[in-house]
């Protein structure tokens, strides 16, 4: 049995060869017919010349075109999702719009983090909007879906149980956005977004009621492969502490910047990403930046309301 795509090999082979012989015989045996060359040895030149230039060609459109397609379609498909009428995203919006906010911001100082050292900064933008689509399940669950009304967790079964739900919401993102079709750099980005941190905030709470296990509030991994994944790892921390922030002034923010790189260096996620201490630099500020200018109407308001 033949293949689908060893028939259109041979098809395209046959086709070409005829017209490329049919071009040979009209030019090029002409050219020679006056050289004292015989007839049988012309023959066999055009012919041979004709069956290489067929199996060239066929080769290179059999195997170069597909992916001149896929690369197509992958752009196209891209562009869908970079508009937030994506059906995920209007789900997000609507199940978990505290989330939906969070990853807009982050997509945000994603974007222009990684365009300052020249990284992919459409697919960081992108896979921002989508970082948190694991969310959708259990909502309530996320600081940001609580409408200022913080649940309090009062024991430790419980707090484990919300810490089982917190940390898998990276794996559930990765089998949505896997039901979406999303394409393979997003779904990695979104399961390398937290990396091999752990739930620190939700730990610290833990000890109140005894001694839990660390193990129970550590995110699966993988760590960030890519310079894109970190970036959005660290776009995604920074912007939900400057959340808690009450002085967003330069250097708080700048501080909180530098914390929050410094606790991901702390805890090795950097450890598969060559990163120069230029790059770190300019992302940096970049952060500092964005924030700044995000930031800046809470700012001018509490400065407002302060006079
Ligand atoms: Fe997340
Ligand atoms: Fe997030």
């Amino acid at each position: 049995m033949v293949s689908g795509n060893k028939k259109t090999l041979i098809l395209i082979l046959l086709s070409l060869f005829i017209v490329i012989l049919f071009f040979n015989s009209v030019f090029i045996f002409p050219a020679f017919y006056a050289e004292p060359l015989s007839f049988g040895t012309l023959a066999v030149l055009v012919f041979t010349m004709s069956f290489f230039s067929a199996v060239v060609i066929s080769t290179l459109l059999v195997y170069v075109l597909p992916q001149i397609n896929t690369e197509i379609s992958l752009s196209k498909k891209f562009t869908r999702l970079d508009s937030l009428n994506h059906p995920l995203l209007l789900k997000l919006s609507t199940q978990a719009p505290g989330s939906y906010h969070h990853s807009i911001n982050v997509a945000n100082l994603s974007h222009q983090a990684a365009k300052s050292i020249g990284a992919n900064a459409a697919l960081v933008r992108i896979a921002s909007y989508y970082h948190d689509i694991g969310k959708i399940i259990h909502p309530e669950t996320y600081i940001e879906n609580q409408n200022g009304r913080k649940i309090i967790n009062n024991n430790l079964s419980q707090i484990n149980k919300v810490a089982k739900i917190i940390t898998n919401h990276a794996l559930s993102g990765k089998e949505i956005a896997k039901e979406y079709d999303l394409p393979d750099e997003i779904i990695q980005i979104i399961s390398e977004h937290h990396g091999t941190t752990s739930a620190k905030f939700l730990f610290d709470q833990a000890k109140e009621f005894g001694s839990p296990d660390i193990k129970n509030f550590r995110y699966p991994g993988p760590k960030p492969q890519t310079v894109e994944s970190l970036i959005v790892m660290l776009a995604d921390c920074i912007e939900a502490a400057a959340k808690g922030l009450k002085d967003l002034d330069r250097v708080n923010i700048a501080k909180l910047v530098d914390n929050t790189i410094k606790e991901k260096i702390d805890e090795k996620q950097f450890s598969n990403i060559n990163f120069s201490s230029s790059d770190y630099q300019k992302i940096r500020n970049s952060f500092i930046k964005t924030l700044l200018s995000m930031y800046h109407q809470r700012i001018v308001n509490k400065e407002y309301n302060e006079n």
